[in-house]
């Protein structure tokens, strides 16, 4: 048998990450590290070493790596999982507040790419998943900020992708829709809240948090981790669940007022 391939997925504490991350690590072909803010350095936990990592700041980045690379000596793949979102209307929301959900969403994932690529071009190659979401593909109401964050890490994940093909790195999307994780406790509100947008608000998120409550399984997540970095020429997007295939495939069919009413709909907007 060959070296295992050594992967680093931040965020594996519950959800997505952690499943994956288990996943992996249950193959037995897979050296898994995983990250939690709140993890103790070495951590294990079902074959996953846990490593602390907050994402927003420099330092603590820099030292996670720097750990993987002391105890496994190199990193074939790395999985920008970590993140939450961000809820309340645009004009709710305090531009700190945004600042906020970029610094972990976007900026978080720009921190670890760049950690991560002076390895992977000594090494002759590697792997990138950046996790995005429907949400980065259609803007949703109650959740522009959350929306811009995936938007930019779209756009970032596409141009990354052709500046890194010649030094053999691999750069892909994961586009999930709603799934049943901890993302929907983990939400976070706009502080500013406006008496004209609760009602509607209110009700949106709600519905959101049903439809993620009632989704499927993170484990699918892990199993096309599981094939998108067994690939040998992974694509550059991945839709995982059914809305993430059907919503923007409608959004090309239809015209684009009929997809935006339709959205209103969904989310009980159209009084
Ligand atoms: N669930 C969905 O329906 C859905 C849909 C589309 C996309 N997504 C995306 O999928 C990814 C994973 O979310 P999830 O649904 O699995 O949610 P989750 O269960 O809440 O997991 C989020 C993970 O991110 C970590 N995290 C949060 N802030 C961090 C920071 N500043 N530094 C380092 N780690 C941080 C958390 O770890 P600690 O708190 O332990 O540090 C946790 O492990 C996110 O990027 C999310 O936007 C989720």
């Amino acid at each position: 048998m060959g070296e295992p391939t050594v992967v680093l997925i931040t965020g594996a504490s519950s959800g997505f990450g952690e499943a994956a991350a288990r996943f992996l690590a249950a193959r037995g072909t897979y050296r898994v590290f995983g990250t939690s803010r709140r993890a103790a350095a070495g951590d294990l936990r079902d074959g996953v070493t846990m490593l602390p990592l907050d994402v927003r700041s420099d330092a603590s980045v820099a030292a996670c790596v720097d750990e993987v690379l002391r105890r496994a000596g190199r990193i074939d793949a790395l999985v920008n999982n970590a993140g939450y979102a961000l809820a309340g209307a645009v004009e709710e929301t305090a531009i700190d507040e945004a600042k906020a959900q970029f610094e972990t969403n976007f900026f978080g994932t720009a921190r670890m790419v760049r950690a991560v690529l002076p390895l992977l071009r000594e090494q002759g190659g590697g792997r990138i998943v950046n996790v995005s979401s429907l949400a980065g593909l259609v803007g949703v109401p109650f959740h522009a900020h959350y929306s811009a964050s995936k938007f930019a890490v779209e756009g970032l994940t596409e141009g990354l992708r052709q500046e890194v093909r010649r030094f053999g790195i691999h750069v892909s999307l994961i586009e999930p829709g709603d799934f049943k994780t901890a993302a929907t406790a983990a939400r976070r509100r706009a502080a500013g809240g406006l008496a004209a947008y609760a009602a509607t608000r209110d009700r949106a998120i709600d519905i959101m948090a049903r439809a993620e409550q009632s989704g499927p399984d993170p484990i699918r997540f892990a199993r096309l981790l599981l094939r998108i970095l067994a690939a040998r020429r992974p694509r550059l997007r991945y839709r995982l669940g059914t809305d993430a295939v059907w919503v923007p495939r409608a959004r090309r069919l239809i015209p684009e007022s009929v997809f935006e009413w339709l959205i209103r709909g969904n989310y009980e907007m159209n009084e």
